[in-house]
């Protein structure tokens, strides 16, 4: 079926000037970028984003991060999106990446790794509203 998924381009990846790049693996896997903002989170947005992980060791340095350089928000479009991002952004640990996937290409490090997706259909949901209105995704 087709779904949305919600992404996020990371510091690492817009500080090194990669927004282009990573659009083109995303583009070529058939996903659609139906949604697409360059911001800088608070670190309330950033807090909250990351809400389930808060009681990890890494959360202070993760909402350091994600809240250190500009982002880009994106809502994502195509059959099975969620998943399918998930494929073409290769494991959290560029180490252990597929190769042509995003997080091979361009990660940095499990926290600086480049992307984020959402890792169901219900999370999208609620992770593309956390950042987009209505009126700003277009399909
Ligand atoms: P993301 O998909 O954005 O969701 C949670 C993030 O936590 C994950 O990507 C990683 O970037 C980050 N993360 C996971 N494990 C670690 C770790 N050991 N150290 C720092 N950051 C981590």
């Amino acid at each position: 079926a087709i779904q949305r998924t919600f992404s996020i381009i990371k510091p690492d990846a817009t500080e090194r000037n990669l927004t282009g790049a990573v659009n083109a693996v995303i583009e070529k896997a058939g996903l659609r970028i139906i949604g697409q903002r360059r911001i800088k989170m608070t670190r309330e947005q950033a807090e909250r984003f990351y809400d389930v992980h808060k009681e990890r060791p890494f959360f202070g340095e993760l909402v350091d991060f994600m809240t250190s350089g500009p982002v880009v928000v994106q809502v994502l479009e195509g059959e099975n999106a969620v998943k399918a991002y998930r494929d073409v952004m290769g494991a959290t640990n560029p180490t252990e990446a597929a190769d042509g996937t995003i997080r091979k290409l361009f990660a940095k490090s499990i926290g600086e790794n480049s992307v984020h997706g959402s890792d169901s259909e219900e999370n999208a949901a609620i992770e593309i509203a956390q950042f987009f209105s209505l009126a700003d995704i277009v399909g």
